[in-house]
């Protein structure tokens, strides 16, 4: 079985999100999100989120894309996960291309296009 591994924080959970869990999926058989804690996201990219953490998961629990959800809780624990959790894959959008090339010791490491024209920043801006 092949294993694939994303991060993110997943608020406002929009059609981004969506192509690129569907897109980690096909990857292998079987999908793990690390999902940003409300304390990481706060105090590591200072962004507050709208949907708390329970509330976040509960939503991506819910994508068949999805298999298992675990916290994101600080920036250098993506090592010790991909060991843990037996990783092939690891995916995440080219907003940070290069940011996680150490992982490739490791397994393989895939930055896809984002989605244009849709962020969870953006949401928030035009609903101001
Ligand atoms: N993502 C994507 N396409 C988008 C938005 C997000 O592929 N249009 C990907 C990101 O590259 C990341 C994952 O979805 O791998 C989770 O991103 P996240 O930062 O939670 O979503 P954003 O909408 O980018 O949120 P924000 O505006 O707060 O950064």
């Amino acid at each position: 079985m092949r294993r694939v591994i994303t991060y993110g924080t997943f608020d406002l959970l929009h059609y981004g999100h969506i192509n690129i869990l569907r897109r980690a999926k096909q990857k292998g058989d079987y999908l793990i999100v690390g999902l940003s804690t409300d304390e990481f996201n706060w105090e590591s990219k200072g962004k507050k989120c709208f949907f708390d953490y329970e509330k976040r998961k509960h939503l991506l629990e819910a994508v068949r894309y999805v298999d298992l959800v675990i916290p994101e809780e600080n920036w250098d624990q993506k090592t010790a996960d991909v060991q843990l959790y037996k990783v092939d894959t690891f995916v995440i959008g080219d907003d940070w291309k290069g940011k996680f090339d150490y992982l490739k010791d490791y397994c393989e490491v895939v930055y896809f296009l984002r989605t244009p024209e849709i962020s969870t920043t953006e949401i928030k801006e035009k609903l101001k």
